[in-house]
């Protein structure tokens, strides 16, 4: 079977052929990065404005990559929720329309199934049931999977998304838009002391996250150094705060992994493309004889091939979405 994935959740829009599970032929983006620059997020207008010139000829080279044409497809997956309304509904209305003419089946997908699963786009692949932590620009969320379609939600985050704290500290920090690989690069540079930021555990039993308190510390410090008259070591705060962040990641899988008794840790979402989330959580998987697996970084941020292959398997468990099926805003999982 053939998928054409087709992923426009959010500021990058993507297609993807991928064949049954397995199988990546093509996997093309194009990246709005240069567009929400200059406003240091994402500009939901411009976002739908952009998808709606870039659909069609990421399709096209999708196609055109993996040499065949739309006649050898056998299903469309697209991304249907959770996301901005407005850029879900390029690709959502672009896979519709395909479906109506050409009559390809297409199968609605959720972006959360798709992080949850992309790490089986990789050779090693893990075996049900996992704990999945997903850390995004818009989301932190811990899942149990228990199947290709069978995930449950222990922990979400209260407030900020742990990409958005990387994104608004490195706002603060006047780095680019988006500040997590910016971050990242920073910390990556700075050998001394570290600030002593915040870690918000909530409390024993919880499985949720908190970023918000962690930003405003770093925004106290920064405001405080700059009262001081003292220069602001960048690398410092970037390597402080992006060390709190990934503590409180790295303890708060074990623990649903512990408390649910799995053996077996993923990581997926734009954050995990963070080398030393990875390494962190691989350390300590190790230390506990757990198993962790991960995508590569280009399949850990956006991409339509995780799109493609959670649509096969929502289409192999339940068939095609109707064709008046719609978009939504937030997560069904
Ligand atoms: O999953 P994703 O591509 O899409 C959205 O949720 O929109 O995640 C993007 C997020 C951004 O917040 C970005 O700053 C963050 O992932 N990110 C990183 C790194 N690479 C991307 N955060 C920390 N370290 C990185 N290396």
């Amino acid at each position: 079977m053939l998928i054409l994935g087709i992923e426009s959740s959010c500021d990058d829009t993507a297609a993807a052929i991928l064949e049954n599970d397995r199988t990546l032929h093509a996997s093309v983006l194009s990246s709005q990065d240069g567009i929400h620059r200059p406003f240091g997020g994402v500009v939901p207008e411009l976002a739908s404005r952009k998808h709606l010139e870039s659909v069609y000829p990421v399709v096209a080279e999708a196609l055109q990559r993996a040499r065949i044409t739309l006649d050898d497809i056998d299903l469309i997956a697209v991304t249907q929720g959770p996301g901005l309304i407005g850029s879900l509904l390029v690709g959502f209305s672009f896979a519709k329309a395909i479906s109506a003419v050409t009559a390809i089946p297409f199968r609605g997908v959720d972006h959360m199934a798709g992080h949850i699963l992309s790490v089986f786009l990789e050779e090693e692949r893990p075996t049900f049931p996992y704990i999945a932590l997903i850390a995004s620009g818009g989301t932190t969320s811990l899942y149990l999977a228990e199947g290709y379609t069978s995930f449950s939600h222990l922990g979400r985050t209260r407030d900020d998304a742990a990409g958005e704290a990387f994104d608004k500290v490195a706002k603060l920090l006047d780095l680019p838009y988006p500040g997590g690989p910016h971050v990242a690069r920073q910390a990556a540079g700075w050998k001394g002391d570290l600030i002593s930021f915040p870690r918000a555990w909530l409390n024993e039993e919880s499985l949720d996250f908190s970023f918000s308190g962690l930003k405003t510390a770093v925004l106290n410090h920064c405001r405080q150094q700059s009262q001081a008259g003292s220069e602001l070591a960048v690398g410092q705060v970037c390597a402080s705060f992006q060390e709190a962040v990934v503590d409180v990641l790295v303890e708060k899988t074990m623990r649903a992994a512990r408390r649910h008794g799995i053996g077996t840790v993923v990581l997926g979402g734009g954050v995990s493309a963070n080398a030393r989330l990875r390494q962190a959580l691989a350390t300590r998987a190790g230390e506990q004889g757990l198993k962790c697996f991960m995508p590569r970084p280009a399949f850990s941020t956006d991409n339509a091939a995780m799109i493609a292959l959670a649509g096969y398997h929502g289409f192999i468990e339940s068939g095609p979405s109707a064709i008046d099926s719609d978009v939504y805003s937030r997560s069904s999982l």
